[in-house]
């Protein structure tokens, strides 16, 4: 491996302020002596600005850093250009204060820091730029950094996260909400136990950098459904979700035990407007009931006909049903 060119006296660019005990706890789980020093990582989401991306970018290298010695990482974002702009390029400015040298190889997308006598290197990657994927596919990692990971494919975080084959790996990951069914928070927020990672949720008062001025003005900028994500920092349905008390848990079940007791056909009847058709299949009585849709036509008239032309008559809807799942 390349030594990092120790000739440049870096000086650090950044201004740190005190951190909040939220961020503490990003800056030292992993450290001995943590109660969550053993698991497989962490995950930050909530509120925009509320320092998430800046204790946790310090956090990973002073971790892989400390830990590690010829070894590689990941640093992912949306794109490789976001990554710089919201991470490299503030990380670079703050590496001299935390006693580490680095050169940057921007032709190859990748970093080496140094900090004392241990040596990494850090590959940056774009979960959205085509060919990211192919190319972080044969890496061995030690560990992944995810910036705002909901904004990446789940194709390419479960590549990323399966690199991971060096022991003591962890994964690291932070994010803005985005809907409660997206896949990031079904497969990775609800699962945080089980996967063992540190979960942490951040609100904008955990950035102590922010004046009261700051704060209402972006408690100004929101409303509705972003002002629930960005500020609140929850998971909200989009503005215009119908069935906005539908849960995952509750009302989905696996089917492959289900005994029919009866079968209904639900019609909304339009010409032009939608015409649907539900299959439904039945069984239980009173609050024990299920229903499950079994089969479903759909055809909007406006669709194929124009707002002129002839909507599909009895006969042809009947052809279009699908009469096998
Ligand atoms: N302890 C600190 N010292 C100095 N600046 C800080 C500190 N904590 C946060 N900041 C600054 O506050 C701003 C927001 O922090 P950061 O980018 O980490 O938030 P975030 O939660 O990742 O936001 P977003 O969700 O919008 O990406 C940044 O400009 C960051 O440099
Ligand atoms: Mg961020």
């Amino acid at each position: 491996m390349k030594q990092p060119n120790h000739q440049k006296k870096r000086k650090s660019t950044f201004r740190f302020r005190t951190f909040s005990p939220k961020q503490m706890k990003v800056m030292t789980w992993w450290r001995d002596g943590s109660p969550f020093a053993d698991y497989d990582g962490i995950i930050a989401d909530g509120a925009i600005r509320s320092g998430k991306t800046l204790s946790m970018s310090i956090s990973f290298v002073m971790w892989a850093c400390e830990r590690f010695n010829g070894a590689s990482f990941a640093i992912c974002g949306k794109t490789v250009t976001s990554l710089r702009r919201n991470v490299i390029t503030p990380l670079m400015g703050m590496l001299p204060a935390l006693s580490c040298q680095f050169e940057e190889k921007h032709s190859e997308s990748m970093m080496t820091i140094r900090l004392g006598q241990h040596v990494n290197d850090f590959y940056l990657f774009g979960g959205k730029d085509e060919g990211s994927q192919a190319l972080i596919q044969g890496i061995t990692l030690a560990g992944v950094f995810f910036d705002e990971v909901a904004l990446m494919p789940e194709s390419f975080v479960n590549q990323a996260t399966a690199r991971c084959s060096v022991e003591g790996a962890k994964w690291w990951f932070n994010c803005n909400p985005e809907g409660p069914f997206h896949w990031f928070k079904r497969q990775w927020i609800d699962r945080a136990d089980e996967r063992r990672l540190l979960y942490l949720h951040f609100v904008m008062t955990d950035n102590k950098t922010l004046s009261e001025r700051t704060l209402e003005k972006y408690r100004n900028m929101y409303t509705g459904v972003f002002a629930q994500r960005f500020i609140e920092g929850k998971w909200a349905f989009a503005d215009g979700v119908i069935y906005s008390m539908f849960s995952q848990e509750e009302h989905v079940a696996d089917t492959a035990d289900f005994v029919p007791e009866r079968e209904l056909i639900a019609v909304d009847y339009g010409t032009f407007n939608p015409c649907v058709f539900l299959h439904i299949l039945a069984a239980g009585k009173g609050d024990g009931i299920a229903h499950f849709i079994d089969r479903e036509y759909y055809h909007s008239g406006r669709d194929t006909a124009g707002s002129v032309g002839i909507p599909k008559d009895d006969g042809q809807r009947a052809e279009g049903y699908p009469h096998h799942r």
